[in-house]
């Protein structure tokens, strides 16, 4: 939830801090701004510091439109007089998406800039103390007041580090923050807590991010900072200083993904190339986790047999398609473990007093590890005595350090804001962990989990099949959006509404296709249990309706063909995802769409998801929307 870069003792920091925060986007868009510490013209002994800012509010367009008005010439010419800056894309929580919320903010006087992600949940009250002492504020965000605050702080002392202390003393909430003092030109100082934010150094260049990408055409040398912890970046020092006030050298770690993988690589969109890097992602995540024999080899990741074999209850939390991929997790968990499992979404399970003991397992399912409500219902449940597992995709995120073990995806970086790759390396993991667990507990015969496992070996191919059937989901996208159904025809896509039904695990599947075309098309579409849509929801059904039935075989197809007659009987059209030559399921349809047919049936939702992706994907594209960015979202959710 919004993003922030920081350079300093390099002559491109404009460059640096514009690309840096084109690929922070995905964290938010809403507006974006700079601030840049400079040498008075002629750079001669003695000249004064200056310190500027500039911020545009043009919603996806903000970074482009920033960069263009900052002008080539600054950018490329290696030239520039600015010695440091900060940087910041913005997704509102307190104040409307303005010129005058967008971030860098000021104190009263300009010698010092602030840019945040994050809410300071008591500015209300430190506002008005500060408004009474005399203070100027022209924005309405939350995050103006640490501007404000340092102000104050440091009209007293004079000492950086000292008012960032007095700062960490004050404010509630969430935070990452980056600080440019006017008097200390070269010097970005720095601090978090529970907001991500990353420090690097390489060739004399000191960096700061919020994420990954942003920094990794200059540096895959990072350093995370801790809560409380406060980092001066200079040209070619970081000093950490530590809660205790002990001064240390960050140690850092090195980043395995590359610049390419956070670049579009030809591809029109981040999206349309996530979803062709499916595959890999999967692959890639089940790489060196299956012995020859089927055996499951997670113990380098802490999740040893002895421990797994004493766990009677499971708790999958998460949020958004993570929560879906653990819906998936449910069913092979309780088939193949046969150990109970329930799925939560983290907001709820954090406040709703779940029973957890040793013997439960937690796992946090979260692509990015920093998701705030899945974050605080792990903690949460490590309080109450439960073992925390965390699946994610991002190594070193804040969830890495609050669990007993960690389980990484491996599908690279993802920008694009609705979830692709990360999603099915999710599934990937999960069913890991499912055979996992039924061999620890013995629940499985030996043929039998080689058998899944070299099913599940099958999957890449079969995906990287799927996305080569892409032309025929352009082309029924294409016919569905021309259609028209006589009297009940609504105006256009826009009016339309879509179900999405499926059982078993084509329910989850539904849940994830419906939140696809919701959030990249703005289509309203939903997902249900095609069950239960009998007992309400079918009172909607229509002509001009399309229904999405996930009808590729698993236990429940025969009943799932019932309840797609009973769509048809009400003059909904039905688009069918099937398995190619299942002639039963496509004499059913209006519109097909085929998949290759998977040979496990609990497996199907990493090849039946990904037809869904595509199909919100063209939606979106005949609708004409930014598929990376979609409105109103981040990718990235810090704030409950
Ligand atoms: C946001 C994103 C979703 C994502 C969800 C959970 O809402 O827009 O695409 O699924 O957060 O994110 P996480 O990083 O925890 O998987």
């Amino acid at each position: 939830m919004c993003g922030i870069v920081g350079v300093t003792g390099s002559k491109r920091v404009l460059a640096i801090l514009t690309s840096g925060m084109a690929r922070l986007e995905y964290r938010g868009y809403d507006s974006a701004g700079i601030a840049c510490t400079e040498i008075e013209s002629g750079g001669h002994q003695g000249a004064a510091s200056l310190l500027w800012r500039k911020r545009t509010c043009v919603g996806t367009n903000s970074v482009a439109r920033l960069t263009a008005e900052l002008g080539d010439k600054e950018l490329g010419d290696g030239n520039c007089c600015q010695l440091a800056g900060i940087g910041h894309v913005r997704w509102a929580t307190h104040g409307r998406p303005d010129i005058d919320n967008a971030h860098p903010h000021f104190d009263c006087n300009s010698e010092i800039a602030v840019v945040h992600n994050g809410i300071v949940e008591n500015y209300e009250s430190i506002k008005s103390q500060l408004v009474d002492e005399g203070h100027k504020f022209t924005s309405e965000t939350d995050s103006e007041v640490i501007a404000h605050l340092l102000e104050s702080f440091s009209s007293s002392t004079k000492e950086p580090i000292k008012a960032l202390k007095a700062l960490l003393d004050v404010l509630e909430g969430t935070f990452a923050i980056a600080v440019l003092f006017k008097h200390l030109p070269s010097d970005i100082y720095v601090v978090r807590r529970v907001s991500p934010l990353i420090v690097g150094l390489h060739n004399g260049i000191g960096l700061v991010a919020s994420d990954i990408p942003a920094i990794l055409g200059e540096t895959r040398q990072v350093y995370s900072l801790s809560d409380n912890e406060i980092a001066i970046v200079r040209p070619d020092s970081i000093s950490i200083v530590g809660e205790d006030g002990e001064v240390s050298d960050p140690i850092f770690r090195d980043i395995q993904w590359s610049l390419e993988e956070a670049e579009k690589g030809g591809f029109d969109d981040f999206m349309s190339k996530e979803i062709a890097e499916q595959p890999a992602s999967v692959a890639d995540t089940l790489r060196g986790r299956i012995t020859e024999d089927g055996t499951i080899l997670l113990d380098q990741e802490n999740l040893s047999k002895d421990q797994l074999r004493e766990i009677d209850k499971i708790f999958i939390v998460a949020c958004g398609s993570s929560f879906h991929a653990g819906l998936v997790a449910k069913y092979a968990i309780e088939h193949w473990a046969r150990v109970p499992v329930e799925v939560d979404i983290s907001s709820e399970f954090r406040y709703r007093d779940p029973i957890l003991n040793s013997r439960t397992l937690v796992v946090g399912v979260s692509q990015s590890g920093e998701t705030i409500d899945t974050f605080q219902a792990l903690k949460e449940a490590r309080l109450q005595g439960a073992k925390v597992l965390v699946i994610t995709n991002v190594v070193d995120s804040s969830m890495t350090r609050e669990c007993d073990a960690v389980l990484y995806t491996r599908a690279g970086p993802e920008l694009g804001v609705a979830a692709t790759k990360t999603h099915v390396a999710q599934m990937a993991a999960l069913y890991l962990l499912a055979i996992h667990i039924a061999q620890s507990k013995n629940v499985l015969y030996p043929e039998e989990s080689l058998e899944i496992v070299n099913h599940l070996r099958q999957v890449p191919d079969l995906m990287a099949k799927t996305i080569s059937l892409q032309s025929n989901i352009a082309d029924l996208v294409h016919r569905l959006s021309n259609q028209t159904t006589g009297d009940a025809q609504p105006t256009g896509n826009r009016c339309r509404r879509f179900f999405y039904l499926g059982r078993n695990v084509g329910y989850p599947v539904a849940l994830e296709g419906a939140l696809k075309l919701k959030e990249i098309s703005y289509l309203a579409a939903e997902g249900y249990p095609a069950g239960e849509l009998k007992h309400g929801p079918i009172a909607l059904i229509e002509p001009g309706v399309i229904v999405v039935a996930i009808a590729t075989r698993n236990r429940l197809w025969s009943k799932m063909l019932a309840n797609i007659e009973e769509v048809k009987a009400r003059g909904a059209t039905v688009v069918i995802v099937a398995g190619e030559g299942d002639e039963e399921s496509i004499a059913k349809a209006d519109e097909v769409i085929l998949v290759p047919r998977v040979p496990h049936p609990l497996l199907a939702p990493m090849i039946d998801v990904i037809a869904l992706q595509l199909f919100a994907y063209h939606f979106a594209l005949v609708m004409g929307n930014d598929v990376d960015r979609p409105r109103n979202l981040a990718k990235t959710v810090t704030v409950e």
